[in-house]
């Protein structure tokens, strides 16, 4: 029976890729991920297909039905395909298609792994929340105050999320540090406080740790 490989490609630099994603990515018919997904494996001799914010469910839905029709196939999943990524759509679009087809997840380094490793907070001590696709929701409000560093993927951008807890009451001194674009050359690490980061400008990849 062929296989669907769900493949965690980690923050987005190839050093980051673990072996196991390389082979699965080797041993492939088709191939589904972002543009700079794809772009990680230049070697792929595999049916490239782009998935983008626009076509999710349409290419997720190929996906599975190339898998289940006999082509080996994988889809590229930023960080880890379990922690905020295309494993739950591709479990629950696999149910409601009813189809049948083996998958298999190769896990990577997710965002939050690389976040917790550059501020070298250890994550057993730090409670994980992500709001991507979501919207801000109130239940991290929560957690802010019982001692414990929160790490929060945005749901929109860090300006946003930073309004968002201000308004809610958080200290516009509070201690906070951006991750931005990790591993990548353009990489930066900001520690600062929560009002200072709403002047500042921040692409979408981020995490925020709220100390
Ligand atoms: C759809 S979620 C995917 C999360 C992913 N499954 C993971 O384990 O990291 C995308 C979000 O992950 C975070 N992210 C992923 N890669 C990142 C990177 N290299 N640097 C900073 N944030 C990143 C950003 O918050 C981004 O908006």
């Amino acid at each position: 029976m062929s296989k669907l490989y769900v493949v965690g490609i980690g923050p987005g630099s190839r050093e980051y890729l673990t072996l196991k994603a390389l082979e699965a990515v080797k041993s492939v018919d088709v191939l589904v991920g972002s543009t700079r997904a794809l772009e990680l494996f230049p070697e792929a001799q595999a049916e490239g297909i782009e998935l983008g914010a626009h076509n999710v469910q349409e290419v997720l839905t190929r996906a599975i039905r190339e898998a289940a029709s006999g082509r080996n196939t994988a889809v590229l999943s930023t960080g880890d395909p379990g922690f905020s990524g295309t494993l739950k759509p591709i479990l629950k679009l696999r149910d409601d298609l009813g189809v049948e087809v083996e998958i298999e997840v190769v896990p990577g380094v997710s965002s939050v792994q690389m976040c917790s490793a550059k501020l070298l907070i250890p994550w057993d001590d730090a409670d994980i929340v992500t709001m991507h696709g979501k919207g801000n929701s109130g239940n991290v409000l929560k957690l802010l105050d019982n001692g414990k560093p929160t790490i929060i993927l945005p749901n929109l951008g860090v300006k946003e999320l930073a309004d968002f807890l201000m308004d809610s009451g958080v200290e516009p001194g509070r201690r906070i540090a951006v991750c931005e674009k990790m591993s990548y050359p353009d990489e930066r690490v900001v520690e600062t406080s929560l009002c200072d980061v709403c002047g500042m400008e921040f692409g979408y990849m981020c995490v925020v740790v709220v100390y």
